[in-house]
């Protein structure tokens, strides 16, 4: 028996827990620093060459940044993938393949293929702030990631891309913005590549492969700060980054697709505009959903212990048909014109929320999202 519209909900901020870290080892086949072999290997495994076209003539501060931002997300999709390899072949307990719809080593192949791809959008990025002798050149780091099923990694995988499909719209924008029209060809042919990623990920989910008409959008900020979650420890001082990293916003009710109240809550230590005097009424739960306006809602029963806020908002999904990926920050203001604007008004961000129809399977086909 399946409902519907059975639903999956993905709470990522707060659930890192002590698992041992993966190492920072170089993978065998060279990456982040392979020789001409060792790349030739990874482009044979990815199905395609890196581009060889010259570098643009220049790049602005911005640019810069956005190229740091991709690096250091394309590392960590890159251990991750590396990671979910790792343990489907080694036969980790929980990684065992449920769906008949893939053979195990299609799936291997898949994910090899990847975690290659993944590869060489590091290197382009990594190459280009090379060139450009940035200030800091991202390394990969140490990783600790919540998922211990494939099924959780996958459910991961899907998010993880999801938020990368927002965080570029943001980095085309910022390329406009500041006149950097060299990598924006490059960058929209990954946007459409991960893309597909994705709907591979959804399928294998029993979801409908396209999410969305219009992607939810992200901001470069949220996408840091959901990213260090992660992370352990990195070879470098992450703040040379020059990104903001918020406190995260904990999602901790399972959204549904109807009108609801979701809990959160927000570790606000150091934060000097809330204290136990405050009354907390010019707050909202600010919604970023495919390309709407975002969509603000004041926030309700809050209960501050000195340290973190506790709190409920509206999740407003009828009106605003908020199926897939939504992007919730805590700010002290609403009416945004933009997703960029919310940046310079938030307290803790990002709450990713998942909110997704689950297809009736053909009964010879696994069940994963059913039993979940
Ligand atoms: C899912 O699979 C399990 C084990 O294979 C089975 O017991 C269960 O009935 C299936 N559930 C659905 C909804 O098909
Ligand atoms: C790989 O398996 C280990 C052991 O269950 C788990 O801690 C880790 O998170 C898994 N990695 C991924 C990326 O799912
Ligand atoms: C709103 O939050 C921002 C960022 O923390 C802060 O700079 C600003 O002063 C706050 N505004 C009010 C009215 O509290």
């Amino acid at each position: 028996m399946f409902s519907r519209h059975l639903v999956c909900s993905v709470t990522l901020l707060g659930l890192a827990a002590a698992y041992p870290a993966s190492s920072t080892t170089l993978a065998d086949d060279g990456f982040p620093d392979p020789n001409a072999q060792q790349l030739l290997s990874i482009e044979q495994q990815a199905d395609g060459l890196l581009s060889n076209l010259p570098p643009p003539p220049s790049l602005s501060q911005a640019g810069i940044t956005n190229f740091q931002l991709i690096a250091f997300n394309e590392n960590l999709e890159v251990r991750f993938f590396e990671e979910i390899i790792s343990n489907i072949t080694n036969h980790v307990p929980g990684f065992e393949s449920k769906t008949s719809r893939y053979s195990e080593a299609a799936l291997l192949e898949i994910l090899k293929t990847v975690k290659a791809q993944e590869e060489l959008h590091a290197l382009t990025a990594i190459t280009t702030l090379e060139h450009f002798n940035a200030p800091l050149v991202p390394e990969p780091c140490i990783y600790n990631f919540p998922s211990t099923t494939l099924e959780e990694a996958l459910n991961l995988a899907e998010t993880l891309t999801a938020v990368v499909l927002g965080t570029l719209q943001d980095a085309e924008q910022s390329f406009a913005q500041n006149g950097d029209d060299g990598p924006v060809r490059a960058v929209s042919s990954v946007i459409g590549q991960e893309g597909e990623q994705n709907g591979f990920y959804r399928l294998i989910l029993n979801r409908k492969p396209s999410e969305k008409p219009f992607l939810t959008t992200n901001v470069a900020e949220f996408a840091f700060s959901a990213l260090q979650q992660f992370v352990v420890s990195c070879p470098f001082d992450i703040t040379q980054i020059p990104i903001p990293i918020f406190p995260a916003l904990n999602v901790l009710t399972t959204a549904q697709p109807r009108d609801m109240y979701l809990s959160f809550s927000a570790d606000l230590t150091g934060n000097s505009q809330i204290n136990q005097g405050s009354d907390f009424a010019g707050l909202f739960v600010t919604y970023l959903v495919g390309q709407q306006l975002p969509i603000s809602e004041p926030i309700v029963n809050p209960k501050f212990d000195g340290s973190v806020l506790t709190f409920d908002a509206l999740f407003p999904f009828t009106e605003n048909i908020m199926s897939g990926l939504s992007i919730a920050a805590l700010t002290n203001s609403s009416n945004f014109a933009n997703a960029d604007a919310i940046v310079a008004n938030t307290l803790a961000a990002p709450g990713l929320i998942q909110v997704n129809d689950v297809l009736p399977l053909n009964s010879k086909a696994g069940n994963w999202s059913q039993s979940a």
